[in-house]
C-alpha cells in the first residue's frame, strides 16, 4: 500500500511532517546533511538572539564613543564592520551554507521580545536565502506594571514589523503562558503570522540548597510534555487558518500520529534527536508508516485534525467536563 505522508507547512508542500526543531544540532553542516539524509522535511536553524544583535550594536557604540571622544584619529579603533558583525555575520553565512548544502526548505530563527532594531535582521536572513522565518517570542513577563495586553502587544508588534520587512513565510513560536491563547493566535495571524509553533519550553533554573546557588538547567523533554501541545493543537486547529507545528515532547512515531490527529502540519523534534541521533527521524517515519498500515490509513492528511475540538460548540465546557471525569 502506498502511503501519503505529505503535508503543507508555511506554504511548502513537504513529503512528510518530520523535521528537527531549532537547536545547536544544526550549527554543524555535517549534521545538517545527516539530518537531510535521515529524511528531514525542512531544516530549522538555531536562533539568532536579540541580545547577540543588540550586544554587537552596543559594542559598536562603545567603540565609537570612548576612544573617538579622546582623539579623532582613534577612529582606527573602530572595529572593522565584518568583525563587529561577527556573530550575526556568521549566522547569515550559516544560512547560505545550509541553503547550498540541502534541498529542503531552510527556516531561520530569530529570538527576541522587543520591537527594535534587531528585527532588521529578518531582512538579512531572507537575503541570505532563508525560505521562511521562525520568530521565537521568548518573553517571561515579570514586570508588575505591565499588563497581559502589553505583553501581547509587544509580540504582535514584533510580528508586524518583521512582516513588513520580509516576504517569506513567518511562523511564531509561542510559550503556553498567555491568558487567552485563542485570541492571541487570531491577532498574530492578522499581524502577518503564517504559522504557529507550539510550544516554546522555558528553561527552568533549579536551586542548589547546599551551595545557595541558582543552577541553570536544560533538561531534555519527556513525552508527557506533548499533552499540553495536543490540547492546544486540538483547540487552535479549527480556529487558526495558518499552519501549526508542534514542538515539545515528540519522541516517537505515535507522538507524531497524536499531534497530527490534533491538527499539526509539522512535527519538530529536538530532545529525541539529541538523545538518539539524526537517524531517529528515519525511525519515527517507519513507526508512523507501520502504525498507519496496521490501522489502514492511507494518508496522514485524512487523519489531520480528526481529533480537533473544532466541531464542539464549547471546547471550554468539554475541557471542564473531562477534568471532572478525570478527578472521579
Ligand atoms: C540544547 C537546546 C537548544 C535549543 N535552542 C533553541 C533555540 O535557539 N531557539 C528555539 O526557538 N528553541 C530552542 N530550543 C527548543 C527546541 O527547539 C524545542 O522547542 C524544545 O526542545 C522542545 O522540543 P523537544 O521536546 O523535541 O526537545 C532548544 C532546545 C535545546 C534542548
Amino acid at each position: 500500500m502506498s502511503m501519503d505522508l505529505s503535508t503543507d507547512y508555511l506554504g511548502f508542500h513537504l513529503p512528510h511532517p518530520f523535521m528537527p526543531g531549532s537547536s545547536p544540532l544544526v550549527d554543524d553542516l555535517d549534521m545538517v546533511r545527516r539530518l537531510e539524509d535521515a529524511g528531514a522535511a525542512a531544516i530549522v536553524l538555531h536562533s539568532l538572539f536579540e541580545e547577540q544583535i543588540v550586544g554587537e550594536e552596543l559594542a559598536m557604540y562603545d567603540a565609537v564613543k570612548t576612544p573617538a571622544e579622546s582623539y579623532p584619529e582613534a577612529l582606527s579603533y573602530l572595529p572593522d564592520p565584518a568583525e563587529f558583525a561577527l556573530g550575526t555575520h556568521e549566522y547569515l553565512e550559516q544560512i547560505s551554507r545550509i541553503k547550498a548544502a540541502v534541498s529542503v526548505p531552510v527556516i531561520a530563527s530569530l529570538n527576541g521580545t522587543t520591537p527594535t532594531s534587531w528585527m532588521e535582521y529578518a531582512r538579512l536572513m531572507e537575503q541570505a536565502g532563508a525560505d521562511a522565518l521562525e520568530i521565537n517570542v521568548y518573553d517571561l513577563a515579570t514586570d508588575p506594571l505591565e499588563t497581559g495586553e502589553d505583553v501581547e502587544r509587544r509580540a504582535l508588534d514584533v510580528v508586524s514589523s518583521v512582516r513588513e520587512a520580509v516576504r517569506i513565510p513567518l511562523a511564531v513560536k509561542l510559550s503556553p503562558f498567555y491568558s487567552s491563547l485563542s485570541n492571541l493566535a487570531r491577532r498574530l495571524e492578522k499581524a502577518g503570522a503564517n504559522g504557529l509553533v507550539l510550544f516554546n519550553r522555558f528553561y527552568q533554573p533549579d536551586i542548589d540548597i547546599e551551595e545557595l546557588e541558582v543552577v541553570p538547567k536544560l533538561y531534555l523533554s519527556s513525552p508527557n510534555e506533548l499533552l499540553l501541545r495536543l490540547r492546544w493543537l486540538a483547540i487552535l486547529s479549527s480556529q487558526f487558518p495558518g499552519s501549526l507545528a508542534v514542538t515539545g515532547g515528540v519522541h516517537t512515531g505515535l507522538d507524531v500520529i497524536k499531534a497530527t490527529m490534533a491538527g499539526a502540519h509539522a512535527t519538530q523534534l529536538v530532545s529525541a534527536l539529541l538523545r538518539h541521533g539524526p537517524d531517529h527521524l528515519r525511525t519515527v517515519r517507519r513507526e508512523v508508516e507501520a502504525w498507519m498500515a496496521e490501522h489502514e490509513w492511507e494518508s496522514l492528511g485524512d487523519m489531520r485534525g480528526n481529533m480537533s475540538l473544532g466541531r464542539l460548540p464549547d471546547p471550554a465546557a468539554y475541557e471542564r467536563a473531562n477534568f471532572r471525569l478525570a478527578l472521579r
